[in-house]
């Protein structure tokens, strides 16, 4: 494959520093306002910038446009949900699901994937992985942000695999790594709570504190 230059997308003009601190996972998505191919593009150029091993680019994103599409997909996004709920903690739907479980809005995603404006797979052909594709996935969820674009990183499950490699004529040497669907928010993208810095970060030593704890 031919190696292009690509200029900075004149719309990326959010200060990297508002993006990196208001990018969040975004799970309730307006399906009445369309994303434009144009920011598709943005988006996945901005994955193209992103480090890969050797310089490899072993990245391939599948975009799920068509409605009738994202409608089947969402209801294999649903039935891969409830089966790592299902492995991870026995529940098969909601009335197992604690009341002040934190993945109530997960659940909500579970059902509304139908509905998302956009889906995009993120793939690896032959070597590289998920070292190798999760630097450009994270580039994708900032140009998203920096375009009003709600977006979450999410995963499928064994159960599904075969289907939506059949669904799209996925090859066998390629690897699915996330799945992340698009939109515009309903809502805004609000604060997030992390670790402090101070407790995640060894200093010269394993658990010795860095000068600013
Ligand atoms: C590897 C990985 C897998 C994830 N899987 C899911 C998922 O299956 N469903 C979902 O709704 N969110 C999923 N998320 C999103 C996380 O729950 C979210 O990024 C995290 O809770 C932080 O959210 P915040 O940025 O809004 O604070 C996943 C994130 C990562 C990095």
């Amino acid at each position: 494959m031919e190696m292009t230059y690509i200029d900075t997308p004149a719309d990326l003009t959010m200060q990297i520093g508002e993006a990196m601190f208001t990018q969040r996972a975004i799970r309730r998505l307006r399906s009445d306002k369309p994303v434009s191919d144009a920011d598709l593009k943005t988006v996945l150029d901005a994955a193209s910038k992103a480090p890969s091993g050797g310089n490899t680019q072993p990245g391939r994103f599948l975009v799920i446009r068509e409605r009738d599409t994202i409608k089947a997909f969402g209801k294999l996004y649903h039935e891969a949900w409830w089966a790592k709920r299902r492995d991870a903690y026995g529940w098969k739907n909601r009335s197992d699901m604690p009341e002040d479980s934190p993945y109530k809005m997960a659940a909500l995603l579970a059902d509304e994937m139908v509905d998302a404006p956009v889906i995009i797979l993120a793939f690896t052909i032959g070597r590289g992985g998920a070292s190798s594709i999760f630097p450009g996935v994270q580039n994708l969820l900032l140009a998203a942000r920096a375009l009003g674009l709600g977006s979450v990183l999410t995963t499928l499950h064994a159960d599904v695999m075969e289907r939506v490699n059949q669904m799209f004529s996925v090859p066998a040497d390629a690897e699915f790594h996330c799945c992340i669907p698009l939109g515009y928010p309903r809502g805004n993208f609000g604060p997030t709570r992390r670790f402090p810095t101070s407790q995640t970060t060894g200093w010269n030593s394993w658990g010795a504190a860095p000068p600013w704890k």
